[in-house]
């Protein structure tokens, strides 16, 4: 028997959700690098989640991500809901904001008011996600954690002010027991994990830190890990810079990136305890400041159609014209 028009729907969608979930585990390494095995365990948990493995009327998983700072959660998470369920797919909610009791209150609610948290999962299902980012756990108020993990159903709160956490995805991110790991130079990736899991048990309390669905471990990104990344975001801040010119210049502008650029700011960005964090800053600011300069200069203005980021040794990275082919009206 032929499917009805319903069912073909049904599996013609099915096959979409499909293809998404195989490819979840390698969009995330492709754009979160040098954290594999993190991101391995991260896509398993959230793919029995999605795939309907998590008990009717709970979370689809509660993820703790734990690691240095820098180095790819908070990242992993946003990247996690664009590739599953589209650019708006996620709520980002910092816990750092709310660590006094009436803070707490704020985000909780009471007596019928649904709080900040409420509002903010009401937001996230209007807009077909799926995702609810809480980051910096370790710094709520304990009404807080206490709240969120000790949800014995999907529904946080009590009355009124019930929140329905079903079928969301929530994950929490934390430094908790980083700074002392971050000393530690060749120790096994299984005694960073055990020393970081003790942690986080003592502070949540272990009957709490059981409940977490998985627990993922990022690493201290290493120098070649750096590197990679630095290339990458290279790449992305001039494609970015060169659409922003399109606009502005009214014409096609395309900005190359020189040999020794990629060396030269990963010489001035990397940091072995902040992760990847300075190198965006350095990134940003280079070659926007070589952007600058050469249209101050009248170096790069409306007709030029090809520039190229390249390392000066005496003045650090400058935007040179390669050429400039476009006829002005
Ligand atoms: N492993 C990585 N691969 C690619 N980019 C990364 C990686 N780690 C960090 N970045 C980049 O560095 C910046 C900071 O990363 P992110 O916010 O994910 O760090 P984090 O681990 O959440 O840190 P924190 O603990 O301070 O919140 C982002 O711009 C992100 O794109
Ligand atoms: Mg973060």
């Amino acid at each position: 028997m032929s499917p009805s028009p319903e069912e073909f729907n049904e599996s013609a969608r099915g096959a979409a959700e499909t293809h998404r979930w195989r490819g979840l585990d390698a969009y995330l390494k492709s754009q979160i690098l040098g954290q594999d095995p993190a991101i391995g365990e991260f896509a398993d948990a959230l793919l029995a989640g999605e795939m309907g493995h998590a008990r009717p009327g709970r979370p689809a998983s509660l993820l703790l991500l734990l690691g240095p700072t820098g180095t790819g959660k908070t990242q992993a998470a946003v990247e996690a809901a664009r590739h599953l369920h589209g650019e708006n797919a996620i709520v980002r909610i910092n816990l750092g904001e709310f660590a006094s009791e009436e803070r707490a209150g704020f985000l909780i609610g009471s007596g019928g008011s649904p709080g900040f948290l409420g509002e903010s999962v009401k937001r996230l299902r209007a807009a077909g996600g799926r995702i609810l980012l809480l980051d910096e756990i370790e710094k709520a108020h304990r009404r807080v954690s206490d709240l969120l993990l000790g949800m014995e159903s999907g529904f946080m709160g009590g009355g009124a002010d019930l929140v329905d956490l079903s079928g969301l995805h929530m994950i929490l991110t934390s430094n908790l027991g980083t700074s002392e790991v971050i000393e530690m130079d060749g120790v096994a990736r299984a005694s960073i994990r055990r020393h970081l899991e003790q942690e986080a048990a003592a502070f949540f309390r272990p009957e709490a830190f059981a409940r977490f669905t998985a627990v993922v471990v990022f690493n201290r990104l290493p120098r070649d890990a750096q590197a990679r990344i630095c290339a990458r975001m290279i790449d992305d801040e001039a494609a970015y810079q060169a659409r922003a010119l399109s606009l502005r210049f009214g014409h096609p502008v395309r900005l190359h990136v020189g040999a020794g650029v990629s060396r030269r700011l990963l010489s001035e960005g990397f940091h072995r305890t902040l992760g990847a964090r300075p190198l965006r800053n350095v990134i940003e600011r280079r070659l926007r400041g070589a952007l600058v300069e050469s249209r101050l200069r009248g170096a790069l203005g409306p007709g030029v159609s090809d520039a190229l980021f390249a390392v000066d040794e005496a003045r650090g990275v400058r935007a040179k014209i390669v050429r400039s082919r476009i006829a002005l009206p």
